[in-house]
């Protein structure tokens, strides 16, 4: 709900949060309060704090998220309040305020939006910039907002960093007394870092505590500058472009920034996520309610070499298991035997495929089984019939070397007739063969890439997707950058799920889910069952362990089944068969992490934990203490059938006298009373 209490005093109210936004003395709307819901008379008496969105000029001299240079070379903006529109939404619950302004001076305005949605705690916050005179403006940076903190005597940042195959690693540190640039200059969101941020006053834990964090929704370069001042004050102010990419903001033109969403909470991490998730479920994912299937991956069985029999075979092994979703990863298409030629060839190889993709498609149909492909529509080749007809369409700079990377270049989705393109094939595709999943990867960072490219390509990339998924209303999509590279708000607006990693040794898969499921939730976080010992790692897990820690997510199989045991096979089997039961719970249910290595999730009388003993060094003696049950409530073990107390699973927990590592357990209870 949105009110406008009194002139210059906005009041913006979620479940469980509140944010307030004054307009200063010199015109600048400035943030009152973010945290606890309050009255309209408690946001009436506070005061306005730190600038929305600080531009340059005057004495401003902290992270400036807007940043402009006129015509005549002067820089920086001066406010002169406009008017401002609340559109209430249909029950009261939801809002849009738009907060307008302009420069005193300069033919500059600007739109601040603010939008609040039923159910949900997060706050979308977006700028739009309006060029409203005759000469060009250069846009240095403009971020789609800042959000700022109450004053603590202490701060703490929690973030991800990583790489390839070690996506989401937590950090928590102290926040220095400084500027903390979190970024990606790639193109894509990155392995080493993910466009979210969050704070605390040093003394939140999973279930307690104030957290105030932020998300952005966008898949290109991004920046997130965290400061702290001398004062003691500490925010972010976040948006789309790396430092040094400008945009020329023509005469009349408007520039629309990516929404930078904000959730407090005073329940901890763990409140903040289940904010997250619930925000994500609801109002983020195109289809949240649609059941995502069981799905066999062929990368990690057949990598490149494939053929159209051995698909047909893995196929059979996959219906026989329980999968639902069969799905070719690369190698099927052009002249892709390897890594160096092919991309950029949507069609069947003919070598491979006499026949088209037709027959394996009509057999894993018969199988019982949806059908899906990979496809990485951004890169291409050199080596390949797309770059010898188009090699203009490559990204590129005059006198600048052409940078391979795993022997490809990006195709430059900016240009629109690059994007229509991709669209016709993918469209033929998928309708030639009745796809039900595209697998969408994105194999290389952007590089040679002007000015003008950062952000037309990710609207460009987001814009195909999109025509598909209106033509193809079925079509489910996954998004992938060489696992996790471009994990993000915007990717999840628009596919089905994510590939989480390319490291699927479940022992280090635990920490990496653990960071993707602080923002993201389980139902849009692909992992695979692989083989052991795993094909990166080498590490050795048992069967039941790899499938416990993939059931925490969207199960796949990503293993070849063909070398596979029967009794490999037969508890593959028995374990698809368990993960369908609680895949409603996981998927749809509210997620606490018990410790860093046990999950338990919960939705309505239905309780699952899924916990595992990776390593030695992880004590597994402690019980596992559940959280959210109703004290007074009975809990059957569906396994024992043994009748529980809600507050003795809370208090004492499960037992865990665990002597080895490689253990791992899947428990349901059911509330009975
Ligand atoms: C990177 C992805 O993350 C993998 O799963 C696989 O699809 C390869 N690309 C294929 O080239």
């Amino acid at each position: 709900m949105i009110n406008y209490e009194e002139p210059g005093l906005w009041l913006l109210a979620t479940p469980s949060s509140a944010y307030v936004v004054r307009l200063g003395p010199d015109g600048a709307p400035r943030c009152a309060h973010w945290g606890p819901r309050l009255t309209p008379d408690q946001a009436r008496a506070l005061p306005p704090g730190r600038e929305e969105l600080p531009g340059e000029g005057g004495e401003r001299f902290g992270v400036a998220g807007l940043q402009v240079r006129y015509g005549d070379a002067v820089r920086g903006v001066e406010w002169r309040h406009l008017d401002h529109e609340i559109d209430p939404g249909g029950d009261g619950a939801a809002g849009h305020l738009v907060i307008r302004m302009a420069d005193r001076h300069y033919p500059l305005e600007i739109d601040l939006h603010y939008r609040v949605r039923p159910g949900s705690d997060a706050i979308d916050r977006w700028t739009t910039l309006r060029n409203t005179g005759d000469e060009p403006i250069t846009i240095l940076r403009c971020d789609s907002a800042a959000w700022t903190v109450p004053q603590r005597e202490d701060y703490r940042l929690t973030h991800v960093t990583g790489g390839w195959g070690a996506e989401f690693q937590v950090r928590r540190t102290a926040l220095a007394t400084a500027e903390t640039v979190l970024t990606s200059r790639r193109g894509h969101s990155g392995h080493h870092a993910n466009p979210w941020v969050m704070l605390d006053a040093g003394d939140a834990t999973e279930d307690h505590g104030e957290v105030w964090s932020a998300a952005l929704a966008w898949s290109g370069s991004w920046r997130i500058t965290v400061e702290r001042d001398h004062d003691g004050r500490a925010g972010w102010s976040g948006g789309f472009g790396h430092e040094g990419v400008t945009w020329r903001l023509g005469p009349g033109e408007a520039l629309e920034t990516p929404a930078f969403s904000g959730v407090y909470s005073a329940e901890g991490f763990g409140g903040i996520s289940h904010r997250w998730h619930d925000h994500v479920r609801r109002h983020v994912l195109p289809e949240p309610r649609r059941v995502r299937p069981v799905v066999f991956n062929s990368w990690e069985a057949t990598e490149f070499d494939i053929s159209q029999a051995q698909q047909m075979e893995l196929a059979e092994l996959a219906a026989g298991i329980g999968v639902e979703l069969f799905v070719m990863d690369d190698g099927w298409f052009g002249g892709r035997t390897g890594e160096t030629a092919g991309l950029g060839d949507w069609w069947p190889n003919p070598e491979r495929f006499p026949d088209g993709l037709t027959p394996l498609v009509e057999h894993v149909k018969r199988l019982g089984m949806a059908f899906g492909l990979w496809v990485e529509p951004e890169s291409v080749n050199p080596d390949s019939e797309l770059y010898r007809t188009h090699p203009e369409w490559v990204l590129r700079q005059p006198n600048r070397h052409p940078t391979e990377v795993r022997n490809q270049l990006l195709l430059d989705f900016s240009r629109d007739d690059v994007a229509d393109w991709a669209y016709d094939r993918l469209d033929e595709l998928v309708t030639g063969d009745d796809i039900a999943f595209l697998k969408w990867d994105m194999n290389r960072p952007f590089t040679e890439a002007g000015d003008e490219v950062w952000v037309p390509y990710i609207r460009n990339v987001y814009a195909v997707i999109d025509r598909l998924r209106a033509a193809h209303p079925h079509l489910m999509i996954e998004g992938c950058a060489s696992g996790g590279g471009r994990a993000d708000l915007g990717m999840i607006a628009r596919t089905d799920q994510i590939w989480t990693s390319d490291d699927t040794d479940a022992a280090q898969r635990i920490a990496i889910q653990h960071g993707y499921g602080q923002i993201y939730p389980a139902c849009t976080m692909g992992a695979w069952v692989t083989d052991s010992p795993n094909a990166i790692t080498g590490g050795r897990t048992p069967l039941a362990f790899r499938f416990h820690v993939a059931m925490a997510g969207a199960l796949g199989i990503g293993g070849d089944l063909r070398r596979w045991g029967p009794e490999d096979l037969e508890q593959a089997k028995h374990l698809v068969a368990r993960y369908k039961e609680i895949r409603p719970v996981v998927h749809g249910g509210r997620m606490d992490r018990l410790a860093d290595w046990a999950v338990q999730y919960t939705l309505d009388a239905d309780v699952v934990v899924l916990s595992w003993r990776p390593t030695m060094l992880v004590r597994a003696t402690a019980p596992l203490r559940l959280r959210g049950l109703d004290p007074d409530g009975r809990y059957r073990d569906e396994d024992t059938g043994e009748i529980c107390h809600g507050a003795l699973l809370m208090s004492h927990g499960l037992p865990r006298p665990w002597p080895f590592e490689g253990v791992s357990e899947l428990k349901r209870f059911t509330r009975v009373g």
